[in-house]
């Protein structure tokens, strides 16, 4: 799924750098390592025995700012889409961050994607665009400015 949703994201936005094929290998180890870990939380909802979405609740750490809860990685298989999926498993996740006592909620979506509908509905605002640019645009830029 965490590789569906990388796919995704790369064709809704070109601009968004490729997941590292070092790091694509390694997702299997990652997830089962966030599974065991205390500040992590990652839920799935399944259907006739197979999974059809997921969701990634941590515990964020800001360098200025106090602990958060870090949504991350939500998925729903195309086919559940719309009917209440993300919404149900978000609920959940804020249980946890409840029980931790974090009481914000951050998480980033794709500029131009379809996600940024959703988490504005269930009460999200976005408020830091991250940009990314090639260096040879960089350059170009520079070059004027000598
Ligand atoms: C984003 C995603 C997880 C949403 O999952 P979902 O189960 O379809 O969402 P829900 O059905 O719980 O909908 C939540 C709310 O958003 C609304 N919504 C759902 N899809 C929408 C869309 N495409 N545009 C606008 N609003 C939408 C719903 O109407 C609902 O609001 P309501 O309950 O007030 O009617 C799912 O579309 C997905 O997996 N997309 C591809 C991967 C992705 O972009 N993930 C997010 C990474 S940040």
């Amino acid at each position: 799924m965490r590789r569906a949703l990388q796919q995704t994201m790369e064709r809704e936005n070109p601009a968004l750098w490729p997941m590292t094929e070092e790091r694509t290998l390694a997702l299997p180890e990652f997830f089962a390592n966030c599974v065991q870990d205390p500040d992590v939380r990652v839920l799935v909802a399944s259907t006739e025995g197979k999974i059809v979405a997921t969701i990634t609740g941590r515990v964020g750490q800001g360098r200025d700012v106090a602990a958060f809860g870090l949504v991350d990685d939500a998925w729903v298989d195309p086919e559940h889409r719309g009917r209440g999926l993300c919404r149900l498993l978000l609920s959940t996740l804020i249980e946890f961050f409840r029980e931790r006592d974090l009481s914000k909620l951050q998480l980033g979506y794709i500029h131009g994607g379809e996600a940024g509908a959703v988490w504005q509905r269930l009460g999200f605002s976005p408020v830091v665009v991250t940009a990314n640019a090639a260096l040879t645009a960089l350059v170009a830029c520079a070059g004027r400015v000598e």
